[in-house]
């Protein structure tokens, strides 16, 4: 695996890639956990070549802290991505993607109305600044992202056609840990309590798939009578009777537009999206309701 510091090296490594090879990019922010991998060996199966981008951009942290803290294992990372028989990983520093400060406004099209949005105000517009900056430099056919960060992937795929960028998002499922926690970097920064509680966001989320079944299957005879804004409090009670858990939003939202739904028949496809703070980290999830 070649490794490029700087963007002068990165452009040379990339300069050498044949033209006919289909780039396959995953970026992400390193600290890198069988997630990750899953998105490069997802790239790998349908691409000629994988490229990998570790940079942890401080404008999608609307938290100074969050950032200080972002866990950094890059020696680690490099072994993985070997491993999973990653070509070329780019990990650039601030002024290779920010050669002066980045103002750029971008539209989510409402996207970012709901969820992260409103309590994480400029996230979003972060992740935009530097996701179009990484696909202007390395160019790649496809780019994988995980439905893990579903308003992260909605956004993007939104930006991205909007843009007209000639990349295709694809889309790849969120990986767990036996227990059910979604992997995530921020797990290593969780204390053995706060680990052993967090299993029970998933826990929440399976339960509430089930209740959501049952009542959109008995709507179309007699409803049980549970509101998505009902069965969002019930998930929030559920995951905050752990007393190292408080949610800090449970939202059912329409799949496609991310609004929160009132009905159960506001959207062909529903998902249940939740942040749950084990303080000082803070976890998101989700899951397909229908
Ligand atoms: P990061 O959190 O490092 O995640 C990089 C990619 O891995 C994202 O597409 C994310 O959705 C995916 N991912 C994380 N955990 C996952 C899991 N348990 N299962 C499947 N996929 C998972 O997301 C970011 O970085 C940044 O915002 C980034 C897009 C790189 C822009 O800075």
């Amino acid at each position: 695996m070649t490794i490029c510091y700087n963007l002068a090296d990165f452009k040379q490594a990339l300069s050498l890639i044949p033209n006919s090879y289909k780039i396959g990019f995953v970026p992400t922010m390193g600290a890198l956990h069988h997630g990750h991998i899953s998105l490069a060996k997802r790239a790998k199966d349908s691409c000629n070549i994988v490229i990998v981008s570790i940079f942890v951009n401080p404008t999608q942290f609307n938290n100074p802290a969050d950032l200080a803290r972002y866990p950094r294992t890059l020696e680690d990372d490099c072994k993985k991505l070997e491993e999973a028989g990653v070509a070329l990983l780019f990990v650039p520093g601030v002024k290779d993607i920010y050669p002066q400060s980045d103002n750029r406004i971008f539209d989510l099209g409402g996207l970012d109305s709901t969820g992260e949005g409103p309590r994480r105000p400029g996230h979003f517009n972060g992740v935009a600044q530097v996701v179009t900056r990484l696909f202007d430099i390395v160019k790649p056919n496809y780019a994988f992202f995980g439905e893990k960060d579903f308003q992260q992937l909605s956004i993007i795929k939104h930006f991205t056609k909007e843009m007209q960028y000639p990349v295709e998002i694809i889309a790849c499922p969120t990986i767990r840990e036996s227990d059910g926690l979604a992997m995530s970097s921020r797990n290593t920064l969780l204390t053995k309590e706060q680990r052993e509680a967090a299993p029970e966001i998933y826990r929440a989320l399976v339960k509430a798939r089930e209740v959501a079944s049952a009542q959109i299957l008995s709507d179309n005879g007699n409803s049980l009578g549970i509101t998505p804004a009902m069965l969002s409090a019930m998930v929030a009670d559920e995951i905050n009777s752990n007393p190292l858990l408080e949610t800090e939003y449970a939202e059912i939202v329409n799949s496609l537009t991310l609004q929160i739904v009132t009905d159960w028949a506001d959207a062909e496809e529903l998902q249940l999206c939740v942040a749950v703070n084990a303080s000082p980290v803070r976890l998101i999830d989700n899951i397909k309701l229908k």
